[in-house]
């Protein structure tokens, strides 16, 4: 493999360079990204190889053959930073380093030399909105007075009221309760999050500098991209007086709020760009920006992160004319940015969609996200519903699989979709471990019915996970859902995956498609210009067509019929 010396960026000395082991991928594939299948990997759930209860990363490379057969191009890494857990790791104590429960460097190391040996590229979640508690920064705010450096390094505020014992404004956390946690000497840090979540001041420059030596650290160690948690949330206007909640509810998001995605959030992202594009390939960046889809452009332009992920097909229901939509204005604003278009049914804050398609449709709320994402009404209460189609709901989760998979793009996969895994609903409150059902309080059953662990083989202490058992409870439904019963059977949904992710280099060989007229409302046919063609059915009558050479079917599909709830792909006649 060839390597190039990587230049300097800001005057500053060029990135170390690699030992050969390390090596990330040759140069001039700075565009694999495009049409990637990204499986994200939840670390604590996914593999133990220590026998502690919590997924590790020595888990994941014990799984890298797993990986490969499924035929992805790159897995993304939740946070495997050290971290009290208070929020599934997405509260760092230490951006630089790994979690002693979940392995040491010498492990990242080995775990990215694994996949690269396979062509998996590695992507790495960062978490720039707010440090853990425990990050030495924060723990030297305690200690210092205000109005001090260290406290000028996250949001302080004095409160409201007598003695400021009111804090300083009325915010509310996105995890519930007050956005506002007091320290011994009265004063008050913002939380967007949990309380164990400060939110960093990003107007402040050591900020900035220390996340551009967190982006090189895991470049230098050949890291091939980043997911950016929570990325429109960064930069925020808190000049004094501070508005109400109401009165910041009632403002426009154009980019000029005060707190939610601002435009000049993107000269950070313009300056992680420079540090990206010093590497041989570029480093990629992909934005979790919950904002307007009008905005989404603007962090997927090659000046800024490069792609931002589109969570439009995951708040849909499994309807055709949302979907056809969703489609045809994702791509526009793909065009616009000049980025690829991503696409998403579950991640690691949703419920699962086989059981979100199996559930009747929830009430739409204004923005889509709140109702759908955690537990929602569906879910509430205990959690099994009798409502709950799983048949129904697993079918029309393979069909939309099939669809997207079969769109120009990249799709970003959760680990267990591809076991057509459902929500685990019924795990009992003293188990619960995700902060928003403790904030909110009981009322939201969080998200941890989707975070259990996989279950590897159908028998064996924590269905194969590890030894130890499992850091959530797993139910007795797993064991026919496990690796080991479903790569043997022809007609599983792992197979399904498999077989679709397989053939997915030879139909993502350009970025359009063509929709066709089907004549039928509910069902959907598009071709890609290579020749490739998808039909879906949303329906439930059975939809005949005119060829006979399916190449993959979501279900059993008689030969010339699309049946209800079914995806087909054809391949170039
Ligand atoms: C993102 C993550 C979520 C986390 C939150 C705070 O939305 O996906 O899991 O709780 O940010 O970091």
């Amino acid at each position: 493999m060839t390597r190039t010396q990587n230049p300097s960026v800001d005057g500053r000395p060029a990135p170390p360079r690699q030992p050969d082991d390390r090596e990330a991928f040759p140069s001039g594939n700075a565009t694999w990204w495009r049409q990637a299948a990204v499986y994200q990997v939840y670390p604590r759930s996914f593999a133990d190889a220590d026998g502690d209860g919590l997924g590790d990363l020595p888990g994941v490379t014990s799984r890298v053959g797993y990986l490969a057969e499924l035929g992805i191009d790159a897995v993304w890494l939740s946070p495997f930073y050290p971290s009290q857990l208070a929020d599934g790791g997405y509260d760092v104590a230490d951006y630089r380093d790994v979690d002693p429960k979940l392995g040491t460097l010498d492990d990242f190391d080995d775990m990215v030399r694994a996949l690269h040996a396979h062509d998996i590229r590695v992507i790495v979640d960062i978490v720039p909105n707010h440090t853990s508690d425990q990050h030495a920064w924060f723990r030297e705010t305690l200690d210092s007075e205000p109005g001090s450096p260290a406290r000028d390094r996250y949001i302080f505020r004095s409160g409201r009221g007598e003695a400021g014992a009111e804090p300083p404004t009325d915010w509310v956390s996105t995890f519930g309760g007050s956005a506002w946690e007091q320290v011994a000497d009265g004063q008050w840090y913002l939380h967007n999050f949990a309380v164990e979540q400060p939110d960093l001041n990003w107007s402040n420059p050591e900020v900035r500098a220390d996340f551009v030596r967190t982006l090189r650290f895991w470049s230098d160690r050949g890291v091939d991209g980043f997911r950016i948690d929570v990325a429109h949330m960064l930069t925020k206007d808190m000049t004094e007086p501070l508005l109400s909640r109401a009165e910041l509810d009632a403002l426009p998001l154009d980019g000029q709020h005060p707190l939610i995605d601002r435009d000049d959030v993107h000269e950070v992202y313009a300056e992680w760009r420079a540090v990206f594009n010093a590497y041989d390939p570029p480093r990629t960046a992909v934005a979790e920006a919950w904002v307007d889809a009008a905005r989404v452009p603007l962090y997927a332009r090659a000046e800024s992160l490069g792609q931002a992920f589109n969570f439009e097909l995951l708040e849909a229901d499994f309807d055709a004319e949302q979907f056809r939509r969703i489609v045809s204005d994702n791509l526009a604003l793909a065009e616009l940015s000049g980025s690829s278009s991503t696409w998403v049914l579950s991640n690691h804050d949703v419920v699962r969609h086989a059981t979100r398609y199996g559930l009747p449709h929830p009430p739409r709320a204004d923005s889509g996200r709140p109702a759908l994402k955690h537990g929602n009404e569906w879910l509430l209460s205990g959690g099994v519903t009798p409502a709950l189609d799983r048949a129904g709901g697993l079918r029309r989760a393979r069909a939309a699989t099939l669809f997207l998979l079969g769109l120009p793009g990249s799709a970003y996969l959760y680990q267990g979709e591809e076991l057509g895994l459902h929500e685990v609903a019924d795990i009992a409150d003293e188990h619960r471990q995700d902060p928003t059902f403790f904030r909110s309080p009981g009322i939201d059953k969080g998200r941890d019915g989707c975070r259990v662990p996989i279950p590897w083989s159908s028998t064996g202490t924590s269905f194969g996970f590890g030894e130890g058992g499992a850091h959530l409870p797993q139910p007795a439904w797993f064991a026919s859902s496990a690796v080991d019963v479903e790569e043997r059977l022809p007609h599983s949904t792992l197979t399904l995956y498999r077989r679709a992710l397989n053939l997915r280099s030879e139909l993502q060989t350009d970025e359009q498609l063509e929709w066709m007229d089907t004549g039928r409302n509910e069902v959907l046919r598009f071709a890609r210009p290579n020749g490739w063609q998808v039909v879906t059915n949303f329906g439930t009558e059975p939809f005949e067509l005119d060829r006979a050479d399916v190449v993959l079917a979501s279900d059993d599909a008689p030969l010339g019929i699309v049946p209800g709830e079914t995806t087909v792909w054809l391949a170039p006649a």
